[in-house]
């Protein structure tokens, strides 16, 4: 790979991606999206753009490896929580809220189960893919659970009988709906951010990101 050209991490399928396309597209940042690959080379700008999955553009960024990520807040601070208790670099600089890919992170029920506040949940197992999250959330209400991690599918996993409720993401309410769960408890609100690696960054990278940011700001005031 090129490192004098900025690297940008997106997601490469999924809730933000359409968007941040997008955005990129009204900053005036040409790439070719149409092919599976990896690395898109920007034809306009000395910017590569990696398409990787959400859950690893904060690594990416922490680790020093991009310069740029576009993620979601929810990814993001689970990131940073595990990070932290690893005692692993988690350094980043918040660049902007893009106003996009909106979800917050829920708990769900059964919709037969009983449910009265989180003590509801005490002892209980519970599915989610955000167990730092999660954790953070029942420790602040006092209550002792039982975590089973699984990285997707997460709403099928009371039925499947390995867990008493969920803790996963939630925009429309489909999924729940789709799988006899209900929303109790809204544990973090979540929407796309621009985010920077932490430490020194060549001046002709600074100013290009500078560039962007501008723009960005343009596009969204443009909006409102
Ligand atoms: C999340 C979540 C549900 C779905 C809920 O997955 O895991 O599957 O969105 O959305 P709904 O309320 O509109 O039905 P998604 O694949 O979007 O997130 P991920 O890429 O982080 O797994
Ligand atoms: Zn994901
Ligand atoms: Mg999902």
């Amino acid at each position: 790979m090129d490192n004098s050209r900025l690297r940008i991490a997106i997601q490469k399928s999924g809730r933000l991606s359409e968007k941040t396309y997008a955005l990129l597209a009204s900053c005036g940042v040409k790439f070719n999206v149409h092919d599976q690959r990896l690395i898109a080379h920007s034809t306009n700008q000395p910017i590569d753009v990696l398409r990787v999955r959400d859950d690893d553009i904060p690594g990416l960024i922490m680790d020093g490896v991009c310069d740029l990520g576009v993620i979601g807040e929810n990814v993001l601070e689970e990131e940073t929580m595990m990070r932290e208790r690893a005692g692993e670099p988690s350094e980043f600089v918040s660049l902007k809220q893009l106003g996009y890919g909106g979800c917050r992170l829920s708990l769900a029920v059964p919709n037969e189960m009983e449910y009265e506040g989180p003590q509801s949940l005490k002892n209980m197992r519970i599915a989610t893919s955000y167990p730092e999250l999660l954790r953070r959330y029942l420790n602040e209400q006092g209550v002792q659970f039982q975590s089973c991690f699984l990285s997707g599918s997460v709403e099928v996993a009371p039925r499947a009988g390995l867990a008493d409720a969920i803790c996963d993401l939630v925009s429309t309410g489909a999924t729940l709906e789709a799988n006899g769960l209900r929303e109790t408890d809204v544990i973090f609100r979540s929407q796309a951010r621009l985010i920077q690696r932490a430490g020194s960054i060549e001046p002709e990278k600074q100013q290009l990101i500078d560039k962007i940011l501008t723009r960005i700001n343009g596009v969204m005031q443009a909006k409102e």
